[in-house]
């Protein structure tokens, strides 16, 4: 089927939906400018590693716990191809969708987009890269730039040790975002979409694979092919924000 004509049944099982979830990854920020993570000029392909080490093993809980200024200096680099970035229209189809039926939105994604475009229900599965705190007193602060900041960087009130409200690799998610997470799918979704993601993760892939095998629309958007590609019943092999314009537009006013 072209893209037209997924859009078509896509928008024909929105128009009937009461609730629907969109699983988000790096994919739907392209567009905004950011680099995906894996993929063809994913920033984990680009970087240069002095260290010798997997990016995986720099960015864990585990390296951030032994060698904060690693994990720090990496942590900088992923703010650096990021900064300047704003959400971009497929970010904001998403959030105009909250006019017709309840949208929720589950993000691996930092950049805190969602939000910004709009959306009212967001479960951000990773955290959020700008939102910083520190390891001794827990103040909080928010950081939309990491320039200038100490390598690593200290607590303005006690000198302590800070780190961004992201879950490293290795970590646990946020216990209230997958509490939520799993509320929302116990509740049910009429149509569930996956996009921009390559799926990695068992908790971003489960719960598109158990709303296809109960029968459920899933949908997944994504120019190139993921462990979910044969799973979910619409495929638009696009960018996020022609796809879902299209889907959009099919919907009609
Ligand atoms: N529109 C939609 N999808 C796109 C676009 C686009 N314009 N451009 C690229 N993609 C797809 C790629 O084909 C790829 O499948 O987006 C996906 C991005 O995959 P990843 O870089 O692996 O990002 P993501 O799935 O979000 O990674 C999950 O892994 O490293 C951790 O914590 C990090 O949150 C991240 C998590």
């Amino acid at each position: 089927m072209d893209l037209q004509a997924t859009a078509r049944a896509v928008a024909a099982a929105l128009a009937a939906a009461r609730r629907v979830a969109f699983i988000t990854g790096a994919g739907i920020s392209a567009e905004s400018g950011l680099p995906t993570y894996r993929g063809v000029g994913g920033l984990y392909n680009e970087m240069t590693i002095d260290e010798g080490l997997p990016i995986e093993e720099i960015l864990s809980g585990g390296t951030f716990a032994r060698d904060p200024a690693l994990t720090w200096k990496y942590i900088f680099e992923i703010e650096r191809a990021c900064r300047g970035a704003a959400p971009n229209d497929a970010h904001r189809l998403i959030a105009a969708l909250e006019r017709r039926c309840e949208v929720w939105v589950v993000t691996q994604n930092v950049d805190g987009f969602h939000r910004e475009a709009g959306s009212t229900n967001v479960i951000e599965l990773h955290g959020n890269l700008s939102e910083l705190f520190c390891l001794v007193c827990g103040a909080r602060s928010q950081c939309r730039t990491f320039d200038g900041l100490a390598l690593p960087p200290r607590c303005a009130d006690c000198g302590g040790l800070l780190r961004p409200d992201v879950v490293l690799f290795g970590e646990m998610l946020p216990e209230r975002a997958v509490r939520r997470y799993e509320i929302e799918m116990t509740r049910g979704f009429d149509v569930v979409f996956s996009v921009g993601t390559t799926a990695a993760f068992p908790y971003v892939y489960g719960p598109v694979v158990e709303a296809s095998e109960a029968g459920l629309t899933t949908v997944e958007i994504n120019p190139d092919r993921t462990l979910l590609s044969d799973v979910v019943t619409h495929r638009l092999a696009a960018g996020a924000l022609v796809s879902l314009r299209a889907i959009v537009d099919a919907l009609g006013p």
